[in-house]
């Protein structure tokens, strides 16, 4: 199984990656993600350096992050440091959960699930956007050598070889989304993938 990514180790230049991996292309899939975001108080889980300011600046946020070192560059107001298998909220707190490029991080994924779903109002709505890899096996194939190319020579590039070949491995951790969300506690999950390749997928949840 992959290991965990080190995000202390990649924070300063992680946007700047973030972009070229996704040719540019993470700030459509965001602007489309957030916009199944209802309500007014959000959270955004994972939220890194906070990567969604952009979407998310006119909405009332607050970003949770474990990584102390990614939400000190985090532009939002209400930083708190935690993770998804343990919400430090009560329960019914928040109208959308947003979370970007995180769930494979995620130690106990239904663990998180179940605390997401805890902590969303009735109605609420849960939308996670990550990559994964193509469904048509060819293609699949064509990701699997693109993406070890490509994050091994950031990680040469950056000194961070460990980091960015978790980035590669962890997109085989977890079996298709399709498959993979089967089991939640929600009351729909609709799963809709995007970009070169169908290679990310947002689902969007609803409590
Ligand atoms: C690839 S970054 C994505 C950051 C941001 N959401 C974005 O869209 O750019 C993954 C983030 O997930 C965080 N993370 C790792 N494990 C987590 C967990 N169990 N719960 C919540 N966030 C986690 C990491 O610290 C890191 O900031």
């Amino acid at each position: 199984m992959a290991q965990k990514a080190n995000f202390s180790n990649i924070y300063k230049f992680y946007d700047f990656i973030n972009t070229v991996l996704t040719l540019g292309f993470d700030r459509s899939w965001r602007s489309k993600a957030s916009s199944h975001i209802s309500g007014k108080q959000v959270l955004d889980l994972g939220s890194g350096t906070g990567a969604a300011y952009e979407q998310l600046q006119n909405l009332e946020v607050t970003a949770i992050d474990p990584d102390e070192n990614m939400l000190r560059l985090n532009k939002f107001q209400n930083k708190i440091i935690g993770g998804a298998e343990d919400l430090p909220f009560p329960d019914n707190s928040f109208d959308s959960v947003y979370c970007a490029f995180v769930w494979r991080n995620v130690k106990e994924p239904l663990k998180g699930l179940k605390e997401v779903h805890r902590i969303l109002r009735p109605g609420g709505k849960f939308i996670l956007l990550d990559m994964t890899r193509p469904k048509n096996k060819f293609l699949k194939s064509l990701h699997k050598i693109g993406t070890f190319k490509i994050t091994f020579l950031i990680g040469l590039l950056t000194f961070n070889l460990k980091e960015y070949r978790f980035l590669h491995k962890s997109l085989d951790k977890y079996p298709q989304p399709e498959e993979y969300f089967n089991t939640h506690p929600f009351k729909y999950c609709n799963i809709e993938r995007m970009g070169l390749f169908n290679f990310v997928y947002q689902a969007v949840f609803e409590k």
